[in-house]
């Protein structure tokens, strides 16, 4: 009765927005209840998890803990093990698996507790931002508060935070029958699309907060759009910069399969010097695998050997993207980029001389993520829409950014 009452309540307002025109530019008015600034800041808390869970997962993986729990429960799973017995039958479960046979045959229980939090935690952490997604959205759309041309993409970002969750149980599968270790293409796919979920949430969030810096312009007076020539000239050329900013993404995404390919065949275990592999270029067995192309997915040392050079492209890329933002007169979010990306590529070669401690193998899965939103918001704030006009007001990318000015 409740359920029936709560879908015919919400079925109108569901069409009514969803079938609203989807472009920002040309929906500027909006209806006196619509919230675009707090729901921004919903997102960017959301994204702030979605970062958290990069992390957790990184964590997870490389303290081995990814295989301890063999059974996918969405609803009694979120209650770790309560007693003795529940634990002896968590850990009894796990002794079945490969992993447990081929490598942690000596493991304890109480060492099994210790790799068991941190995947238990890793779960935890998804179930609370598919909460902490849908939850505010059916209350939003409730309320009326979407902005139109707004509730599709949230119902996007819905779906997709569903599907990582079961991309993520599919990797672990693939390390439950067989062979003691996850796919690394699997992993690889986990990986790219929570950084895609990551990227959708700040590009969202950052939409809509310049929607709402937008309307706050228009209703106050004296406080219209700025129209200066600097500010044309700048958009212009901001425009422009748009290709590269998104060639940088694309390079960017690449190297985050090559990474989590290193990742998932324990690559970063061997040739652990820099800049030569074990005093070769080009390392004995690099083309071992046939056909070729296979070695860029299978081969660790041709996986290694791609993602330590591909780096360098990432930089190449990121500073022609630095010096566009900063004809654009973006200084601030220009030294930004650099700097994240010095520090990545140095956390790399860290990593690969230590032979990834854990400590190095998170702070570097981390940097990775950070690029990434750093590299988003310097996208969004180049896109060749015409809001950038509006940007110098928002204090997300006003934090970042400096007033736009001539080149
Ligand atoms: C500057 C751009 C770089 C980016 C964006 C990047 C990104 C990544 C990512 C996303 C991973 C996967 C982490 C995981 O799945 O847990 C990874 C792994 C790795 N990267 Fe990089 N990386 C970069 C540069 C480098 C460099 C220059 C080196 C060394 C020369 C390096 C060495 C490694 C190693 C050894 C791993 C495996 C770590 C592990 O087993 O957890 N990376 N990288």
């Amino acid at each position: 009765m409740v359920l029936s009452t709560a879908i015919t309540t919400i079925r109108p307002m569901t069409s009514q927005v969803l079938d609203a025109p989807d472009d920002v530019e040309e929906s500027p008015q909006r209806s006196p209840r619509t919230r675009p600034g707090l729901l921004s800041v919903w997102l960017f808390i959301v994204a702030g998890l979605v970062f958290a869970m990069v992390v957790v997962g990184g964590a997870t993986r490389l303290t081995q803990s990814g295989l301890s729990m063999v059974e996918w429960d969405p609803v009694s799973g979120a209650i770790p093990p309560l007693s003795n017995s529940a634990w002896q039958e968590e850990f009894d479960a796990y002794r079945a698996t490969p992993e447990f046979k081929h490598v942690n045959s000596e493991m304890t229980l109480s060492q099994f507790k210790g790799i068991f939090w941190w995947e238990f935690a890793h779960r935890l952490l998804g179930r609370v931002i598919g909460a902490a997604l849908a939850v505010p959205f059916v209350w939003f759309l409730y309320r009326r508060a979407i902005p139109p041309g707004f509730a599709r993409r949230l119902v996007v970002l819905v779906l997709l935070v569903g599907l990582q969750g079961a991309i993520g149980w599919w990797m672990v599968a693939s390390g439950l029958v067989d062979r003691p270790d996850v796919a690394h293409e699997r992993l690889a796919l986990h990986l790219v699309t929570a950084l895609i979920l990551l990227s959708a949430l700040i590009w969202v969030g950052l939409d809509l907060r310049t929607l709402d810096q937008h309307e706050t312009a228009d209703s106050t007076p004296g406080g219209e759009a700025d129209v200066s020539p600097d500010a044309s000239a700048s958009t212009e050329l901001g425009g422009k910069s748009f290709p590269l900013a998104v060639s940088f993404i694309v390079v960017l995404f690449a190297q985050f399969v090559l990474g989590a390919f290193v990742a998932g065949l324990n690559a970063g275990r061997i040739h652990n010097t820099w800049p030569t592999m074990n005093g070769s270029w080009i390392p004995h067995g690099i083309n071992e695998l046939s056909p070729v192309w296979s070695n860029a997915v299978d081969n660790p040392i041709a996986v290694q050997f791609l993602h330590r050079w591909f780096a360098v492209v990432v930089v190449v890329v990121s500073i022609a993207l630095a010096w566009s933002l900063f004809r654009v007169g973006s200084t601030r979010l220009a030294t930004v980029l650099e700097a994240v990306v010095l520090i990545q590529f140095t956390l790399g070669v860290l990593t690969l001389l230590h032979a990834v401690p854990v400590g190095l193998g998170i702070a570097h899965q981390a940097g990775g993520a950070a690029l990434l939103v750093v590299a988003v918001i310097s996208t969004h704030h180049v896109r060749p829409s015409g809001h950038a006009r509006f940007e110098k007001r928002d204090p997300l990318a006003g934090a970042l950014m400096d007033a736009p000015t001539r080149a």
